[in-house]
């Protein structure tokens, strides 16, 4: 990253100004005046502008499924060359064929430094995932690390919704419908298909990305919760209009099934000076998320940590969620406060942002910031020998959880490694021994 443009990064990124809400309609203009009125379409869009539809969803879904915005930009987005065959480096795509589902729990040590200079987009490393990106089922998980800004470039991915975890470094995102700013604590969604670009606001970034192939993600369903509570929609941020009037090359690299694609434009495609809509990009500060848990007994189930949610089709059976542990008070008396020993018939992947994990020992050779793990279904899991003999013999004080910051990326389907993830050096082999050693204690 050049001091000059990450000093431009930064100053981009002072003080932005949001729209926020969850799922409503958002409108926002650059120029008074750029967005039509009472009409999407007219005959002739304000200040010679082209309107132009980009759907989130099928124009006939059900309107509380229904994502759309539209965009009033310098030029459509029909006007590009031909698109070519790009490398994709480390980016993988499902369906994940090159090695055989594992059932055997997995843990990884962040990702090494890259090479210099690396940008976001040549930075994502997939470690596996599940489902079909050309029928719009499952998910990928990917990590990124990068030390260098996109110049000159944009990123736009068809297959699916990216949901960036930032666990080091802050990015400034350039999207077509204005700019977000998101620091490790914060998640940034960008939708299927809308081009951006990152910018470094840090010398070197690292994160997660959870790439959604299927339905995007919504706020779960509140139920005897209430109206209120777990991620509240008025803390989710969009962007208001900023456009670049840009006439010189820009390349547009475009996932598309699974394969990076790349054209050089004569001008930039971040031209969006108005647009309105309910299919936007948007951040998040983790740390607003509303913790409900128990004030009696027992551990709640980690679905009650569950800031997004992707359905399938069936109901109450997520495609992936996204889960947080934010930090929060454990008072359950006659329990065991930590995440219970479990087997469960979702896919867990889980990274950690910052801090520890109240169920795993960090460290060396431990969970780590900008680590992950994954337990696939039904592989038994839970915490750790030491967690288990502290949490069994600690006095039930009211105690508060609050070094750390993990994440689950939660999936109906396991999650099938790439080669590089199952081979990789910073993959840690003897993760099974910290399950090793748990002391029978039956006496009958
Ligand atoms: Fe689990």
């Amino acid at each position: 990253m050049t001091g000059t443009a990450g000093e431009q990064a930064r100053k981009a990124a002072e003080g932005l100004a949001y729209s926020s809400g969850f799922g409503n309609e958002h409108s926002s203009e650059a120029v008074p005046g750029a967005l039509p009125v009472g009409r999407n379409s007219p005959q002739r869009a304000p200040y010679g502008l082209y309107a132009e539809q980009l759907s989130g969803s099928a124009f006939t879904e059900p309107r509380h499924q229904n994502r759309r915005s539209w965009l009033y930009r310098i030029r459509p987005s029909a006007a590009h060359p031909p698109f070519a065959r790009a490398n994709r480096g480390e980016i993988r795509s499902a369906p994940f064929t090159e090695c055989l589902p594992d059932p055997n729990r997995m843990r990884w040590d962040p990702l090494p430094e890259p090479a210099d200079p690396t940008d976001f987009v040549d930075g994502l490393w997939t470690l596996g995932g599940n489902g079909d990106a050309t029928q719009r089922t499952g998910m990928a998980v990917h990590l990124y690390h990068a030390n260098a800004s996109m110049e000159r470039r944009v990123f736009g991915d068809a297959d699916g919704e990216l949901l960036i975890v930032p666990e080091r470094g802050g990015l400034l995102l350039r999207t077509e419908f204005g700019l977000l700013r998101a620091e490790p604590g914060h998640i940034a969604l960008i939708p299927r298909g809308v081009r951006f670009r990152v910018e470094l606001l840090d010398a070197t970034a690292r994160g997660y990305v959870c790439e959604n192939y299927g339905r995007p993600f919504e706020l779960p369903a509140l139920g005897p919760i209430g109206a209120n509570g777990l991620a509240n929609p008025r803390d989710f941020l969009a962007p208001v209009a900023a456009y670049e009037d840009v006439e010189e090359p820009v390349e547009v690299v475009s996932k598309f099934c699974g394969h990076l694609w790349t054209a050089t434009y004569d001008h930039s495609p971040l031209d969006v000076v108005a647009w309105h809509g309910t299919n936007v990009p948007y951040v998040y500060d983790l740390r607003r998320f509303n913790v409900i848990g128990s004030i009696s007994y027992d551990h709640p189930d980690p679905s009650l940590f569950t800031v997004l949610t992707s359905p399938s089709d069936t109901p109450g059976l997520a495609g992936t969620d996204f889960v947080v542990f934010a930090p929060r008070w454990l008072v359950g008396e006659d329990t065991f406060r930590p995440p219970y020993f479990h087997r469960n018939v979702m896919t867990e992947y889980m990274g950690l942002i910052e801090g520890a994990y109240d169920a795993k020992a960090g460290g060396e050779g431990g969970f780590v910031p900008g680590g992950g793990s994954l337990h696939n279904m039904m592989s038994a899991h839970g915490p750790d020998r030491e967690t288990f003999d502290r949490a069994s013999a600690a006095e039930l004080v009211p105690q508060k959880i609050d070094d750390g910051l993990a994440f689950m990326f939660e999936t109906r389907w396991p999650i099938t490694l790439t080669e590089q993830a199952r081979d990789a050096a910073h993959r840690q082999r003897g993760y099974d021994d910290v399950w090793q050693g748990l002391q029978r204690h039956f006496r009958p």
